[in-house]
């Protein structure tokens, strides 16, 4: 088994692992356990012990890794670096809805090597590494061959780091063109959903990498077109991101002015 193979086999049983966590400590349905970073920016007990379990089980997997985590920040340097979003869709982890993940993924530089994806309320796995193909639970999964707009959904996630009237404008743009618009509070997911043809594609006019580190190797194994979103500045300070499938990829960029790579 080579290096990257043994990675991903460690990652995908840390990822479930620290999934199962995060259930086990899942509000009940009602008002958001949770406390505020900023605006709509949640933090629940399970997004710092999530964090500290796969950091300390990668350490000891793979001591001479990187790691960086979305709530203790860039922990440890190395060639290769995980990232990790303890929980993807906060907003609906904190209040009992079953849309959230664990995202890990594995960068060198700037490029996506490996990501797992688990949703352990849905009981989804997915999973990819560069040149293997993407799966979910196992089984592969390939991109939407949707070509018009008109019969096709799009996911546009909405994040306070940009203004308002900028998210407006990217929803009149996908709804004028006659897509179905999809917000479905995971970003990470958002992105899965289109690697396995759910949707057509994601956008967001700013996001985080541990938001997607995961998800750009399982989009580019499943066929996707993606903004170069690990360019520029994105590695630091995020960029946005647009992933579709290639029949719509070039219209949608038309529309929200991201760029395609
Ligand atoms: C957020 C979610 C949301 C996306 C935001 C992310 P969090 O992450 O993925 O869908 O629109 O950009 O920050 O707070 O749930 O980990
Ligand atoms: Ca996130």
């Amino acid at each position: 088994m080579n290096a990257l193979d043994r990675r991903l086999d460690v990652a995908t049983r840390l990822a479930q692992q620290a999934g199962q966590l995060a259930l086990s400590l899942r509000p009940p349905p009602g008002a958001p356990v949770a406390s505020l970073k900023g605006a709509q920016d949640w933090l629940t007990e399970a997004d710092g012990r999530v964090e500290a379990f796969l950091s300390e089980e990668l350490a000891r997997a793979f001591p001479e890794d990187g790691f960086q985590g979305e709530e203790t920040g860039s922990g440890r340097a190395g060639r290769l670096r995980w990232v990790v979003d303890p929980i993807d869709g906060t907003s609906n982890f904190a209040r009992g809805t079953p849309r959230f993940c664990v995202s890990l993924g594995l960068v060198e530089e700037r490029t996506a090597l490996l990501g797992v994806l688990v949703a352990p309320a849905l009981g989804e796995t997915f999973a990819a590494r560069q040149g293997g193909g993407a799966t979910l639970n196992g089984a592969p999964i390939r991109v939407a061959s949707t070509t018009d707009l008109a019969r096709g959904a799009v996911e546009c996630g909405w994040s306070p780091r940009r203004p308002n009237a900028a998210y407006f404008q990217l929803v009149q743009g996908v709804m004028g063109a006659g897509a179905m618009l999809r917000a479905g509070g995971s970003g990470a997911l958002g992105l899965a959903d289109v690697a396995a043809g759910r949707i057509d594609a994601y956008m967001e006019l700013h996001i985080n990498l541990w938001d997607v580190a995961a998800a750009l190797a399982i989009l580019a194994e499943a066929g996707a077109r993606l903004s170069p979103f690990l360019e520029g500045d994105g590695l630091v300070a995020g960029n946005p991101i647009l992933a579709a499938a290639p029949g719509v990829a070039e219209a949608l960029s038309a529309i929200s002015g991201i760029g395609l790579a």
